[in-house]
């Protein structure tokens, strides 16, 4: 079979990165996180000082940052200028600040023109916003998974571990805005793709979802 490119959009917590690293580890396929990479740059102005105000300085940033994502076993590592950001880039400051970065022309050019480039031999599995509708229109199979607000916010507060720092109302609160902010913006929102087909996550597992996007990749492949 031939490779193709998986692209998983969707809202904030409905299971997209569980769900490709599944699929890619199963087809031997390389995952790509397009949120850590807006986290890693948001982490990266707030700790220069910036706001999304900035838009040019960040810009700037986002140009000369380098962005490693390495496949590891206990899930993908993130580097940023060499340096290990894997836990640092969820923390509650950059979930709160990251949609605005991210509505930021420039940002979202750079941040695209890498994932093309990361897309080009194929093979990959992106999960993002705007990955079916913009940084791989020509993706073979596209995926637009959903879940309902609450199950999003439960799965997030897990991820949070013993000390969340937030109540799971709190978080569903900011779930909300998030996806507002992404669905909102002029530059490629959050959409679905006319071609991309919809899948609920709402009481499967990610093993099961990833097992459903498995089987049709392999009818296109
Ligand atoms: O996927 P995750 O929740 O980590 O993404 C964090 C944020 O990064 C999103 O809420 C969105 O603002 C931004 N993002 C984006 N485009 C993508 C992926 C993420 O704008 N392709």
């Amino acid at each position: 079979p031939s490779r193709i490119n998986i692209a998983i959009d969707g809202p904030a917590g409905a299971g997209k990165s569980t769900v490709a690293r599944l699929v890619a580890s199963t087809l031997h396929y390389i995952y790509i996180d397009t949120g850590a990479m807006y986290r890693t740059l948001t982490m990266k102005a707030l700790e220069a000082g910036l706001t999304a105000e900035d838009a040019e300085q960040v810009t700037r940033l986002a140009e000369r940052l380098d962005i490693t994502l390495l496949p590891g076993p206990e899930g993908q590592r993130v580097l940023a200028d060499g340096e290990d950001v894997t836990s640092h880039i969820r923390s509650l400051d950059v979930n709160r600040n990251v949609s605005h970065f991210a509505k930021i022309e420039g940002v979202r050019s750079r941040m695209a023109a890498l994932q093309r480039l990361m897309a080009q031999q194929k093979g990959v599995v992106m999960d993002g916003r705007d990955i079916g509708t913009h940084v791989l229109p020509d993706a073979e199979l596209k995926i637009f998974l959903t879940a309902s607000p609450r199950v999003r916010a439960e799965r997030r507060f897990q991820e949070l571990g013993e000390n969340p720092g937030v109540t799971l109302e709190e978080l569903e609160r900011d779930i909300a805005e998030r996806d507002r902010l992404d669905e909102e913006r002029e530059i490629a929102p959050l959409s679905r793709a006319p071609d991309a087909r919809l899948v609920d996550s709402d009481g499967r597992t990610a093993q099961e979802v990833a097992d459903e996007i498995v089987q049709w990749g392999q009818q296109i492949a």
